[in-house]
């Protein structure tokens, strides 16, 4: 399963990506908000730090057909082209991403809470769908199924578009996904971190070494474990 970094937060990018085998990252306009500058900065930002050959995730804001299509060149022209656009699956939405996936431009088709915007959206060209899990669990049916449910309508329609399930609350949702074989998902930065945050798993880790250093007398470091463990 590829893993997106959902946050346009800089700091947060580069230290999750010293830490995780990371396959991108993903805005979306609130996300862009929350950074309180000019939106191509931020954006300019994070593909420099990507490079251009990482993928970035961005959405358009209008809500007519043509102005998402004019909006979806100008982001690809100012970010390069791994840049996918996110567009909205509604009605206008539809048509720009049939529209631009003809033209080979790769789409993310957001916001979808149902089996059927995947479809039509998969139906269209999108090359990915993003159901958004939490939110369709906020409203009282099964996240978890319905992306399932996107991934089976796909395998047996012959759809070719992948799925990139955005919206988790918790470390639950997301390997539900992985157990399930899901493509793709994109996590904030606070679902991520707490992967590896265990207070068990410390505290082993620190007995490991306290045992280690009161066994031998010295405090644990390159040097000294080099000596001890040849015995010196
Ligand atoms: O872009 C979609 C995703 O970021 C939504 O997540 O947490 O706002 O439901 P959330």
């Amino acid at each position: 399963m590829k893993v997106f970094l959902d946050t346009a937060d800089l700091e947060e990018i580069r230290a999750l990506y010293d830490i995780y085998p990371l396959d991108g990252v993903t805005t979306n306009p609130t996300i862009l908000a929350a950074e309180k500058k000019a939106p191509y900065e931020t954006l300019t930002e994070i593909r420099s730090f990507l490079g251009q050959e990482g993928v970035l995730h961005v959405q358009v804001i209008s809500r007519n057909a043509e102005d998402m299509i004019e909006e979806a060149y100008q982001i690809c022209n100012r970010l390069g082209s791994n840049t996918y656009v996110k567009i909205p699956v509604v009605p206008e939405g539809l048509k720009a991403i049939r529209f631009l996936a003809k033209n080979g431009m790769r789409v993310t088709a957001t916001g979808i809470y149902t089996l059927q915007q995947a479809f039509w959206a998969g139906k269209s060209g999108a090359a990915y769908v993003a159901p958004y899990v939490n939110r369709i669990e906020n409203l009282g049916a099964d996240g978890i199924q319905t992306v399932c449910d996107i991934q089976n309508c796909f395998v047996r329609n012959g759809i070719a578009t992948g799925i990139l399930a955005a919206s988790f609350k918790n470390i639950r949702q997301v390997m539900a996904l992985a157990e399930n074989g899901v493509a793709s998902v994109t996590v904030a930065p606070a679902i991520l971190r707490g992967m590896l945050e265990n207070a068990s798993v410390d505290l082993a880790v620190d007995r490991f070494i306290n045992d280690f250093e009161n066994a031998f007398g010295v405090s644990a470091t390159m040097s000294t474990i080099a000596a001890v463990l040849e015995g010196e």
